[in-house]
Parts: C-alpha cells; sequence; structure tokens
C-alpha cells in the first residue's frame, strides 16, 4: 500500500494514476473526497481528514509500506518552522509506529543549500523530524513550477504580460509538475532502494522571464510581455489577498537565493533532468489556459 497525501493537489493529481498504472495499491488523505477526480472512484482506498491531524495520518499510514508526503505550502502563518512542523510531525510519528520503510516527500532547491535567511533553520527543523521518523527517504529538491504561472491567466489573456517580482533575466531551471509525480512514482514503486537523501527535480533548461515571454509569444501567437514588480508591491498584493506578512518577507528572500543561486548547490546531470520542455508545457498546459 502507497500513502498518497494532497491527491487533489497539482502533483498528487499527476501522481495517483501513474502509481495505480503500476500495479499499486493506493490509500489517499484528502479533506473533501468529492475533490477526488471521479476516474479515481473505487480504485484508491480514501481516509477523509486533515493531513496535520495525528489520528487521521496514523490510520492513513497503518499497513503502508510507502508514503509520499507534501506539505501544503504556508500562506498566511506567523511561524514558517511551525507551519511544515504542523504537517512533518504527525507523519513522522506515523512512519514510526506503522514501521513504514519508504518515505518521498516533497522539498524545493532552495532547501538543499539553505543559504537564506529563515531556510536554515526550516531546512534543519525539516531533515532532524524526518530523520528520526526512521524510515529511508528520498526528498524531491524541486526547482520552481512552471504551473506558478497558471496564476498568471488573467493579465496573459487581457494585456499580454505577466507580473512577478523577479528579475527578468535571471535563469532558473523551472519544471512541469507532472514530471515531480513521474519522478515520484518512480521512486515509490521501486522497493529497491536503501538509506537517506534527496534527489533534485529540474526542468530540461534554464530560461530567464524574458526567455519565457518569447516562448510564450511564439505559443500564443501574440506578443506576451514580462513585468517585474517591486518587492514592496509583491509584499502589498500578497498581504491584500490574505497572506501574512512573515510569509511574504519569506518568500521574498527565497526570490532572492534562487537569483543569486538558480540552481541552489546542485549540479545538473541526467538524473535530475526531467523532460517536459517550457515550450511543450505551454502548448500543452497554458495555451488551452489561456485560450479557455
Ligand atoms: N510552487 C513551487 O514553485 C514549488 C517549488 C518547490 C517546492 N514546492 C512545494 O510543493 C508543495 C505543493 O505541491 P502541489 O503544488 O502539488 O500542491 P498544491 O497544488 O498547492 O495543492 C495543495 C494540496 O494540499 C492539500 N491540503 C492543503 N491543506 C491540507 C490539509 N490541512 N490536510 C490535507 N490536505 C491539505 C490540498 O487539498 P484540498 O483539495 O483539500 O485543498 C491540495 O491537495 C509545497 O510543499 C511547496 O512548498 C513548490
Amino acid at each position: 500500500m502507497i500513502v498518497v497525501t494532497s491527491p487533489t493537489g497539482k502533483i498528487g493529481t499527476e501522481l495517483v494514476p501513474r502509481l495505480l498504472a503500476g500495479g499499486a495499491r493506493v490509500r489517499v488523505i484528502v479533506r473533501d473526497p468529492a475533490k477526488l477526480s471521479p476516474q479515481l472512484l473505487g480504485k484508491v482506498d480514501v481516509t477523509k481528514g486533515s493531513t496535520d491531524d495525528p489520528e487521521v495520518v496514523s490510520a492513513a499510514f497503518q499497513g503502508a509500506e510507502a508514503v509520499f508526503l507534501v506539505v501544503p505550502f504556508p500562506f498566511n502563518v506567523e511561524d514558517i518552522v511551525k507551519h511544515y512542523l504542523r504537517f512533518i510531525r504527525p507523519a513522522a510519528e506515523a512512519i514510526k509506529l506503522h514501521d513504514v520503510k519508504r518515505l518521498v516527500f516533497v522539498s524545493g532547491l532552495r532547501l538543499v543549500t539553505a543559504s537564506a535567511k529563515g531556510l536554515s533553520s526550516l531546512s534543519t527543523a525539516i531533515e532532524n523530524t524526518i530523520v528520526d521518523a526512521g524510515s529511508d527517504y528520498r526528498a524531491l529538491w524541486c526547482a520552481g513550477f512552471m504551473e506558478n504561472l497558471l496564476a498568471q491567466i488573467e493579465p496573459l489573456k487581457h494585456h499580454g504580460t505577466f507580473l512577478l517580482a523577479a528579475r527578468p533575466d535571471v535563469k532558473a531551471p523551472l519544471v512541469a509538475t507532472r514530471d515531480i509525480a513521474a519522478t515520484a512514482a518512480k521512486l515509490l514503486l521501486d522497493s529497491s532502494w536503501r538509506g537517506r537523501d534527496g534527489l533534485a527535480v529540474m526542468g530540461p533548461e534554464d530560461l530567464s522571464y524574458d526567455d519565457m515571454a518569447e516562448i510564450m509569444s511564439e505559443v500564443l501567437g501574440k506578443p506576451i510581455r514580462f513585468q517585474q514588480v517591486s518587492d514592496d508591491s509583491f509584499r502589498a498584493r500578497f498581504v491584500e489577498s490574505g497572506g501574512s506578512e512573515a510569509v511574504a518577507q519569506w518568500l521574498v528572500e527565497m526570490r532572492a537565493d534562487s537569483e543569486r543561486n538558480p540552481h541552489g548547490s546542485i549540479q545538473r546531470s541526467a538524473e535530475n533532468t526531467t523532460r517536459t520542455s517550457f515550450r511543450e508545457w505551454c502548448e500543452e498546459v497554458l495555451k488551452p489556459a489561456v485560450q479557455g
């Protein structure tokens, strides 16, 4: 049995069908089972509840050989370390209690070097808690997701622009979430690996936002321009939309860290480079979303 947290998320939605196709029995933890894809009904075990609830997590992990863990991204919290531990602690306790053999969890490229202020304590807290769980594990050190650009559909559609508090010229290895799911599925379906380690998951090319605007223009058949907004304006909009000052500041620091060092401390290799190019992603995901 493989347990998947966040089966309705971007990675989870792509992961569960891959695990079923690979012959695994799958159990999902979901707050609202009505949000699961209808194609999964009858094919997966469902534990209803929140992944920060120790009883829910313990019930779900019973009889599991492997677990896929996603901590929901913090949005309106004051203490980011506390937010991560709220989800990781119940998982670590249930892994220990039920002797789960393998854990695959989603992390970020930024957490490998942990050079930004605030990232180092987060990275240490996560690692210590997970090591204490006792299972073998692989952290997936993911680059930024191509899907983050889906938040820009309205300006793309109506103004031919996308706006971020980021430099236009820094090249980074954005990755498609389906490729993260493919990497996770491979690890979860393979019972032969051992030890505690991480694997970077990077898209096949390093592109700047200006490079992306050029590709989007070609795929969407209209001029697209990247517009840099200031950190102050990003913070104000984030807080206006319900996020906390603390998370806004954390995101600003992570972005500055990624601009100093887009690959973290990772060297590109065949193993950590995924398939889907930004152009393919634009054709298959962005274009239908903009034109829909
Ligand atoms: N975006 C990036 O560029 C980037 C880069 C590196 C790493 N990451 C990491 O990727 C992860 C996000 O993965 P994703 O994009 O696949 O997720 P996502 O699309 O943001 O979805 C979040 C999922 O978490 C579930 N969820 C939220 N709160 C929950 C709770 N209390 N109990 C149970 N489920 C809950 C949601 O379920 P509902 O349907 O119930 O809402 C949803 O399935 C985060 O850990 C983030 O730090 C992101």
